[in-house]
């Protein structure tokens, strides 16, 4: 099983979208019983929370179901994930504070990496405080760069989908 975790400051905007877009993908792959994902905030204020209702309301107007739980993200976690996708450079920083272990490193990079087109230090822009617009392009650059993500796995690990991707 591949382990991925999307992970940004509260854990009930960005990630969760991540989170449940991938798994659509993921499932719509095929490939549900190969890559298991999860989400998760470097903060803990929204534990246990369900996701943002605009979070939520944007991502049912697509089709995603987004039934994640806030969990904050510990040291430990980085033995439980092969990739920690962190949604900005701040999100990074707090990241790359926890450990000081060099495989534990290289699985944390930005999601935003694997988006055609984006340079490497591109954020997903944090759209709490701001209006209904910030919430439909967190999910359209999540939607595009978990699809470069999705392939990157699927060829880095030799999957080969089993089902025409959508
Ligand atoms: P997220 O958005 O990191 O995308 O989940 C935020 C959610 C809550 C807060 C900040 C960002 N907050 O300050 O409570």
């Amino acid at each position: 099983m591949i382990r991925v975790c999307f992970v940004c400051l509260g854990n009930i905007c960005r990630s969760p979208t991540a989170e449940g877009v991938m798994k659509k993908l993921v499932r719509d792959a095929g490939l549900e019983e190969r890559i298991d994902i999860e989400s998760a905030g470097t903060a803990a204020y929204h534990v246990g929370e369900r996701p943002d209702p605009r979070s939520r309301e944007e991502a049912r107007r697509r089709g995603v179901a987004l039934e994640s739980r806030a969990q904050q993200f510990t040291a430990k976690d980085f033995a439980r994930f092969d990739y920690v996708l962190a949604m900005d450079r701040e999100n990074l920083a707090d990241l790359s504070g926890l450990t000081d272990d060099t495989v534990h490193l290289e699985r944390l990079t930005l999601l935003r990496r694997f988006e055609p087109g984006s340079t490497n230090d591109s954020s997903v822009p944090d759209p709490y405080y701001g209006g209904d617009d910030g919430f439909m392009r967190v999910f359209e650059i999540c939607e595009a760069a978990c699809r470069g993500l999705l392939e990157h796995i699927v060829e880095a690990h030799a999957l080969g989908e089993r089902s025409a991707r959508s």
